[in-house]
C-alpha cells in the first residue's frame, strides 16, 4: 500500500521556535484490536461504524460495544510492547485516541505530525479517515486544515505492526518489532502558503546546494516562486527559485563544520509570508582514493554501531534525553562516528550527532530478505528514502547513506537497490552512499569481496565477525581483505556476544574476557587493513530480539552491546576506547 493523505513537512526544530508546534504527546486512550473489529465489518469490508467515529451511546439502549473514554492508557511516545505485559508480544492492530480542544480561530494551515508509527498507520479525525501512511520509522504529516476550528476533535490512529513479506522490512530481523506511536506527535500551524521543506549543504567544490520547497496556493511550487537565502553571519543574501535546485559560489570566510569542531550557522530561508531558520553546519564529504575525506582531511572513522533503543529498560529510543545519554556513552568511547542500525533513528540522534560534532551513518531497513520483485515494495522503500534524506540533509554530520544490510546477491536485489540508489543522489548530490555488503570467510587468509553490490556505492560496508560466528580467533589479525572495487572500506559490523559481569578465561564464551579478546584481535587486523576508512562495531548496546533465546545468558536480548541494556559496561568497552583514543 503506497502512503496516500500524508505530506513531508520538515526543518520543524525552526517551527518549535516560533510556537507553531504543540505537542500532543502524554496518555492516549488504546483499544487493543487484534481482530481489525474497529474497521473491517462483519462481511470482510471496512465499516462505516468503526471505532474511529469515537461514537458514545446516546440513551441507555443504544448499543455500543467499544469506548474509549473507558479503556486503558498508553504513553506517547512509546512502543506499546514494554509499557504493558499483556502487550509485549503483541503483533496486531492497536487503536490510540487523543482529545484534542482547540481554542484558537484557524490562521492558516493546521497538521498534525508523527515523528514515527511502526509500522501502518491510518490516521482518522472526527470519524473520517484522511490518511494511510506504511513504514516504521520515518516522519509523515496528515493536514486537518479547516477540521480543526476551535471546539473538542478526536484524533484516532490505528498503528499495525504485524510483520508482512512485502513491507520493509519484512518478516525476520535481529531486533525486536516495537510497535505503536514510538515517537513524538504533535499539532502543527502553518501559513496557507508555507516552505513545506527546505535544505542547504555545501558540495565537495564548496558550493553550497540547496532547495526551497513550498505548499499551498494556486501555483504551490513553481520555478518562478522566488525566495530568500540568508546567512547573516557571512552577508550572504541570495534570491533563488523554488522549487528547484539551486547553487550558491563558495563563501569566502566561512568557517567548517568538522568532527569535533562543530560550527554552525542560522541559514534563513524565506517566502512571501513564511520563513524558517535552520542551524546548519557546512563542510564537505567524498571519496578520494581508498580515504573519507572531510573539508579536505582523509578522517578514520571511529565509530560504533547503535539501534535506536533508550539508555535502559530495553525500549524504543526517542526525545532529546535518551539522545544525549546515549551519545556521552558514544563519546566516552573516543568515537567521532556513529552507525544508526537498520532504519530512520528519532531526529534527535541526529541532531545532538550535529552538535557534538560526530558523523554519521543513517540507514534504510531494507535487510536481509526482500521481496525484491514486488513494485508495492519498491514504492515504500522509496517514500522510505525520501522520509530519511528529506528530514536530515541539512545535518553536516550525516555523510553516509546507506540503502541496505546483509542483502544477499541476485540480479533482483541489486536492480531494486540500483532503484534506491539513484533516489538517494537524486535528493541528495553531497553526501555518499554505502550499503553494509554480506560477507561469509573465504578460504585462507584472504577474503575478495565481489558484491556487484560495490558497483553502486561510493562505500562498501563489510560486516564480518570473525571469532564469533565462524574462524579461528587466534588468527583473525592475519585476515586480509581486498576487492573489487578500489573504495574505502567501513568494517559496519564486527563483534562478540557478552554477558556483562560474567567472568572467566578469554576461551569461555559469553563471558566480558571473551569479547575483549575478540576485540583485540579485530582491532590487529583492522590496523593492518591499509584500504580501511574506519568500523562501527557491533554493538553499543545489547538491544531486545525474539532471535536471542539462550537462558541466564541471552534471555531476549542479543548480547553483542560493549555495555548491558542498563547501561553497564564490559571489558571490551574500554579494550576499543583505548585504541581509538591511540589514534587521536
Ligand atoms: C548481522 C546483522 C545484525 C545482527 C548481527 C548479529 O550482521 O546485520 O542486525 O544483529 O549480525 O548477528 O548480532
Amino acid at each position: 500500500m503506497a502512503n496516500r493523505g500524508t505530506t513531508l513537512l520538515t526543518n520543524l526544530s525552526s517551527r518549535s521556535a516560533s510556537g507553531a508546534v504543540v505537542s500532543l504527546d502524554g496518555q492516549w486512550k488504546t483499544i487493543v484490536d487484534p481482530y481489525l473489529t474497529g474497521y473491517i465489518g462483519l462481511l470482510g469490508a471496512p465499516t462505516p461504524r468503526g471505532w474511529f467515529r469515537d461514537f458514545t451511546p446516546r440513551d441507555e439502549g443504544d448499543r455500543v460495544e467499544y469506548d474509549f473514554d473507558r479503556s486503558p492508557e498508553l504513553a506517547v511516545p512509546g512502543d506499546w510492547n514494554t509499557q504493558r505485559d499483556d502487550l509485549f508480544w503483541y503483533e496486531g492492530a492497536l487503536w490510540y485516541r487523543r482529545k484534542l480542544t482547540v481554542d484558537v480561530p484557524e490562521s492558516g494551515r493546521t497538521f498534525v505530525h508523527f515523528a514515527a508509527a511502526n509500522h501502518t498507520a491510518r490516521v482518522f479525525f472526527d470519524g473520517e479517515e484522511l490518511a494511510l501512511h506504511e513504514g516504521g520509522f520515518g516522519p509523515f504529516s496528515v493536514e486537518l486544515t479547516g477540521r480543526a476550528g476551535p471546539g473538542e476533535h478526536s484524533l484516532i490512529v490505528m498503528v499495525d505492526n504485524r510483520r508482512e513479506p512485502d513491507r520493509v522490512p519484512a518478516m525476520r530481523t535481529d531486533w525486536f518489532n516495537f510497535g505503536g506511536l514510538h515517537r513524538s506527535v504533535s499539532l502543527v500551524r502553518v501559513p496557507e502558503v508555507f516552505i513545506r521543506n527546505a535544505w542547504l549543504a555545501m558540495r565537495a567544490d564548496g558550493s553550497l546546494a540547496g532547495e526551497v520547497h513550498v505548499d499551498g496556493g494556486d501555483d504551490a511550487d513553481p520555478a518562478g516562486r522566488p525566495a530568500r537565502i540568508r546567512i547573516d553571519e557571512l552577508g550572504v543574501d541570495a534570491q533563488v527559485a523554488c522549487g528547484e535546485r539551486f547553487v550558491l559560489d563558495p563563501i569566502d570566510g566561512i568557517e567548517r563544520w568538522h568532527p569535533g569542531r562543530p560550527r554552525h550557522y542560522d541559514v534563513r530561508f524565506a517566502i512571501d509570508g513564511d520563513e524558517l531558520v535552520d542551524s546548519i553546519g557546512f563542510r564537505t564529504v567524498e571519496v578520494v582514493g581508498t580515504d573519507v575525506v572531510v573539508n579536505g582531511e582523509p578522517v578514520f572513522l571511529k565509530g560504533i554501531s547503535t539501534h535506536a533503543e533508550g539508555p535502559s529498560g530495553g525500549r524504543r529510543a526517542s526525545g532529546e534525553e535518551d539522545a544525549s545519554i546515549l551519545f556521552d556513552w558514544i563519546e566516552d568511547l573516543g568515537a567521532n562516528f556513529v552507525r544508526l542500525g537498520h532504519y530512520q533513528h528519532d531526529e534527535a540522534m541526529v541532531a545532538e550527532a550535529d552538535r557534538r560534532g560526530l558523523l554519521v551513518w543513517a540507514e534504510l531497513p531494507v535487510y536481509w530478505g526482500i521481496d525484491w520483485t514486488n513494485e508495492a515494495t519498491l514504492a515504500s522503500a522509496l517514500e522510505q528514502v525520501d522520509e530519511l534524506i528529506v528530514r536530515d540533509r541539512c545535518r553536516a554530520s550525516v555523510v553516509l547513506w546507506s540503502v541496505a544490510n546483509e542483502t544477499l546477491p541476485s540480479p533482483e536485489r541489486t536492480a531494486f537497490l540500483a532503484a534506491l540508489v539513484g533516489r538517494v543522489r537524486e535528493l541528495d548530490p553531497t553526501r555518499l552512499v554505502t550499503a553494509a555488503l554480506f560477507t561469509l570467510p573465504g578460504e585462507g587468509m584472504e577474503t575478495h569481496i565481489d558484491d556487484p553490490l560495490g558497483e553502486l556505492v561510493d562505500v562498501i560496508g563489510v560486516n564480518q565477525y570473525y571469532g564469533w560466528y565462524y574462524g579461528d580467533r587466534d588468527a583473525i589479525a592475519r585476515k586480509r581483505w581486498s576487492s573489487d572495487f578500489a573504495k574505502p572500506i567501513i568494517f559496519s559490523e564486527l563483534g562478540a556476544g557478552a554477558k556483562a559481569g560474567l567472568h572467566g578465561t578469554e576461551t569461555q564464551i559469553w563471558t566480558e574476557e571473551f569479547q575483549a579478546a575478540v576485540y583485540e584481535q579485530q582491532i590487529a587486523m583492522i590496523a593492518a587493513q591499509p584500504d580501511c576508512a574506519g568500523l562501527s562495531p557491533w554493538i553499543l548496546k545489547d538491544f531486545r530480539t525474539p532471535l536471542r533465546v539462550l537462558p541466564d545468558v541471552q534471555d531476549g536480548y542479543n548480547r553483542k552491546g560493549l555495555v548491558s541494556e542498563e547501561g553497564e559496561r564490559k571489558l571490551a568497552f574500554g579494550v576499543l576506547a583505548d585504541w581509538y583514543r591511540s589514534l587521536d
